[in-house]
């Protein structure tokens, strides 16, 4: 068989002075400048940062994917990126994924290297990478930290977050003392990996093992388990054999990948953030997936597993239980089960073998948690362009609900009230808040608001809240979120005043502010846009070009024209 011609060779493979400046910097590293041409080289992604214990672990696996790729003849070079630690970045992460897609295509472009290893982790780390996978489009393997160990505490199992808000709203109430509180802190983040629930991480990582882009069992496996170590080896040489083969992921994440990743999304109860990146990942392939597409298939999918926040157990009882492998196995009919992967092999042959070890954790289709909608796309006229309910973590009572608004202006002004004695608030009340969308402030998981303190006192843990931000994976509560067009740009969510009815309608994906179509134009007609900070940077670049919500908050000329166009020109390989 003919050797694929190397993307690097136009840097090592050549008899003049500018070869040899580019064979000494490998022959600093060690590499006999003798033997590298015809060696693939693989950049291996590397984000790990004392900023993000998520992915404190990807130092360890680097070491590791790198022997794989040198026992499989290429030639492992890692580099860095920004790291987009969930907790520490504020206000809010969703920015700065499309930076590291950035960061990441423009090291591959400039560089000579043939083919990627992402090492990811964190919420936005998976889809950054997987976006800039899909633009650069040369042969790439994602591999996940993997969720952090389960933490105990007074005997019982505790999430890294999902369990903090439930304890955090009795500690508000008075349920709780300050040192229980205080005791619960320690037990909380136990070990290094991502969160060990279905939050955005495991969702991303799942999709990402759903979509083909990871090797299958892999996105389950606990941070802390030698078969994740294992992994890393055999991501390493299957990278190398990959640019041999030169299986590149628009091969992989076709239209019918992403409708598997949505249906994955839905019957797993994945983090509501999944919408915005398979959205994002699809638009750099020029693959259009709108949000009536993700209210289709939830509709058609019964959502199967028993995880936090839609359920009791975590990413350690999911990979006990057969992981990824056994629920695509379980709803196999609803699959396109000829997609590519990076194993080489379609996801049907994946999965032909895969079965389920726990009936607790994953559940038959024929009894599953919720028969169809874990997730619902609502429209309507305080939402035209969409908004996104995790119907699977709601509250059933609360699906199709009329109240009274009660509106904060921003994120500041809910958190100065909304435990204010004098906060006129019921139990049958929506809070809106407005002003945290992705072109006002970035839109930070803001969108989860406190039950108000006065509600909780009657036991009350749930009301209908709305806004334009999002919410972490974690969270839990009828939170209607991603509402588009933003208030910000002057959606219909920047006119609505307290007393006015909203109404939810779950069942028929409706949300609608009860309000005379007149009188929204003539509240439209006087409104004006919040005053505009003074932005410099990446923030003023962020602004200036972030499409919205339904429309994955990507930076608008980070799209392709179209699906047929050339997306990576390599660069001149010159004197440098
Ligand atoms: Fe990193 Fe949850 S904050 S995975």
């Amino acid at each position: 068989m003919n050797r694929v011609p190397l993307r690097s060779e136009q840097w090592f493979d050549r008899n003049d002075e500018v070869g040899i400046r580019h064979r000494s910097v490998l022959a600093t590293l060690g590499f006999d400048p003798a033997c590298v041409c015809g060696r693939p080289i693989i950049g291996i992604c590397n984000p790990a940062s004392e900023f993000n214990n998520c992915e404190m672990g990807l130092t360890e696996l680097a070491q590791i994917v790198k022997r794989g790729v040198t026992e499989a003849g290429g030639i492992p070079l890692e580099f860095p990126t920004m790291a987009l630690g969930g907790e520490l970045l504020k206000p809010s992460d969703l920015p700065y994924r499309n930076l590291v897609s950035m960061d990441i295509e423009e090291t591959v472009r400039a560089n000579p290297i043939d083919g990627l290893v992402l090492l990811s982790g964190c919420d936005k780390t998976t889809p950054a990478q997987l976006m800039a996978a899909a633009s650069c489009d040369l042969p790439a393997i994602q591999l996940s930290a993997g969720p952090k160990s389960t933490g105990y505490w007074r005997g019982q199992e505790i999430g890294a977050a999902t369990d903090l808000w439930k304890y955090w709203d009795d500690f508000r109430s008075g349920k709780l003392a300050q040192g229980e509180f205080s005791e619960l802190e320690q037990c909380i983040s136990c070990s290094y990996g991502t969160c060990n629930e279905m939050g955005t991480a495991s969702t991303m990582a799942v999709l990402s093992e759903a979509l083909g882009m990871m090797p299958p069992g892999v996105s389950t496996i606990p941070a802390n388990d030698s078969r994740r170590r294992i992994a890393a080896e055999i991501v390493g040489r299957r990278c190398v054999e990959m640019v041999k083969a030169q299986l590149r992921p628009s091969q992989i994440m076709t239209p019918e990948a992403f409708r598997n990743a949505i249906r994955v999304l839905s019957a797993i109860g994945g983090s509501t953030n999944a919408v915005i990146h398979l959205v994002a990942i699809a638009g750099r392939l020029g693959i259009a997936l709108g949000l009536n597409l993700f209210h289709e298939i939830s509709a058609s999918t019964p959502m199967i597993l028993n995880l936090k926040p839609s359920g009791r157990y975590l990413m350690e009882h999911f990979h006990r239980a057969g992981g990824l492998p056994a629920v695509a196995r379980e709803i196999s009919g609803l699959l396109h089960l000829d997609c590519l992967t990076v194993s080489g092999k379609t996801l049907g042959q994946n999965i032909s073998a895969a079965r389920c070890y726990d009936r607790e954790v994953i559940k038959p289709v024929g009894s599953p948690m919720l028969p169809s909608g874990a997730l619902v796309v609502l429209h309507g006229n305080l939402a035209p362009s969409g908004a996104i309910l995790k119907a699977s973590a709601a509250s059933d009572h609360l699906l199709n609900h009329s109240g009274p608004a009660v509106v904060f202006e921003n994120y500041l002004d809910m958190m100065a009230r909304i435990d204010s004695p004098d906060l006129d608030v019921t139990a049958s009340s929506v809070l809106v808040m407005r002003n945290t969308g992705p072109r006002g402030v970035g839109m930070p998981e803001w969108g989860a608001i406190p039950v108000p303190v006065k509600l909780l006192r009657q036991n009350i843990r749930d009301v209908v809240r709305i806004s334009d931000s999002r919410m972490s994976g974690t969270s839990y509560g009828t939170v209607i979120l991603h509402v588009a067009p933003e208030s910000a740009v002057g959606g219909p969510l920047a006119i609505v005043q307290n007393g006015d009815t909203i109404k939810l309608s779950a069942a028929e994906g409706r949300l609608d502010l009860l309000v005379s179509e007149q009188e929204i134009k003539d509240r439209l007609a006087r409104w004006s846009p919040p005053p505009s900070e003074h932005l410099r940077g990446y923030p003023r670049l962020y602004r200036d070009h972030v499409l919205q919500a339904d429309q994955g908050c990507d930076l608008d000329f980070l799209r392709p024209d179209s699906a047929d166009a050339v997306r990576f020109v390599p660069p001149i390989v010159g004197r440098g």
